[in-house]
Parts: structure tokens; sequence; C-alpha cells
């Protein structure tokens, strides 16, 4: 949240940040051509991961595939990436179809250009060219970046982290609240601190026991 300093909204001139707007783009897609636009007035988690028929990958979308349906109930999507060909993306869900027994219920972008990944810093060279990293930018629905988590190549994704993020900024956004360390839904949230001496004053006050002190008062939703 901005303070009362005149902050100026960002323009997007590196790489995304929290709090900017998502970079537009039109890619090819397991679902077609697909615009960033397209997702408008839903969450997005667009993701990255390093190539096809490989075996954390695989794990990995059949995760995400697992969760798709808690994120929908979330008003949250789900698009992928890497560089792989369309014929390539085809193959490899077809073959986690067949061998796992698990459908890829959301569309895998074919960024064979590194257009998108380049737009989104989704390829640390420090760690392969040729490889996108396991990227995640959260937006929200109105396309603006929200969470920003990467992973390194050999390490897979936790879904539960994912989905738990989804749910913390959504709580926030809803009830003008923060969440402490390894909240989960259900648990007490945080209030913002007093702007002021005479707003802790009346912090402490108005919500008396659920105060360890003036900045740090917790309650339940
Ligand atoms: C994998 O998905 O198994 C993987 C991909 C790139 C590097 C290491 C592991």
């Amino acid at each position: 949240m901005d303070s009362a300093t005149d902050i100026q909204a960002p323009t997007v001139t590196g790489l995304p940040r929290i709090g900017d707007p998502a970079p537009q783009f039109t890619a090819d897609t397991t679902f077609g051509t697909l615009k960033l636009e397209d997702f408008k007035g839903s969450w997005l988690i667009l993701f990255s991961h390093p190539a096809d028929f490989t075996p954390v990958c695989t794990t990995e979308f059949m995760a995400f595939a697992e969760i798709h349906p808690e994120l929908r109930e979330l008003n949250c999507e789900l698009l992928g990436l890497s560089v792989d060909s369309v014929y390539s993306h085809i193959a490899w869900v077809r073959n986690v179809k067949e061998k796992m027994g698990v459908e890829v219920t959301f569309p895998i972008i074919a960024d064979l250009n590194k257009d998108v990944a380049t737009l989104y810093g989704m390829v640390n060279p420090g760690e392969s060219t040729t490889e996108t990293s396991r990227a995640v930018f959260i937006m929200d629905d109105k396309q603006m970046i929200r969470a920003i988590i990467y992973y390194p190549l050999t390490t897979g994704r936790n879904m539960q982290e994912i989905l738990r993020v989804v749910k913390a900024l959504q709580t926030s956004d809803e009830h003008g609240v923060a969440t402490p360390a390894n909240w989960e839904p259900g648990q007490k949230v945080i209030l913002p601190p007093p702007k002021s001496a005479e707003a802790a004053d009346q912090r402490v006050e108005e919500e008396g026991a659920g105060c360890k002190d003036w900045y740090f008062c917790k309650k339940d939703l």
C-alpha cells in the first residue's frame, strides 16, 4: 500500500515487479492463440517450466491440474509456458493423460522465440540459457502483478503455497488486513500498523487483548 508520499504509478520499463501492470502479450497456446487480456476479470497464475517430457515438470503439471478446481473457485486461472512447441506440449499433455491418468485442464504457451519469457524475465542465464526457470507470476483480476515466486530447475513447486498466496492476497484485498507468517485461511489476520501516534493509542484501546503492542494486533475475521 502506498504511503501518503506522492508515489507515481510505475511504468513498466524493465522486468515486471510486484505492483506493476502485467505486460500484455499475444501467444500461441495449446488452446489456440490467446491474449493476456483474455483473462481480465479473473486472477491468473502465469507460470513457466523448463521443458516438456521432464520428470519434475510432469509432477508439477499433475499438481497444478489437481489444484485447478480449487483455484477456479477463487476465480483464478492457470496459464503455463515453456519454450517448447505447441506440438510438443500437445504430445506431452496426451502422454500425461495416458500414462499418469491426469488431464491438464489449462492452456500452455509455446514460447519458441522466448518473447513472453523475455518480457517477464523467466530465463535466468546463470542457471540455463535455453530453458525457463520455474517462475510464478500471480496477477489479480485487474492484471496487476501481485506476487512473483521463482524456483530453480531442480526444485518442484509447492502448490499449497501457491494456493495460500492467492488466498492471502484475496483476504488482504477484501478485509484491508495483512497475513502473518505461515497463515492459513481461518487463522487470525494482522491489522495494518496505525499511521499516527493518536491512531496507535486508539488501536490499543479498541483492539485490547488482540494487541501485543500498538503495532502488533491480530484479529479473527
Ligand atoms: C525436470 O523437470 O525434471 C527438470 C527439468 C530441467 C532440469 C532439471 C529437471
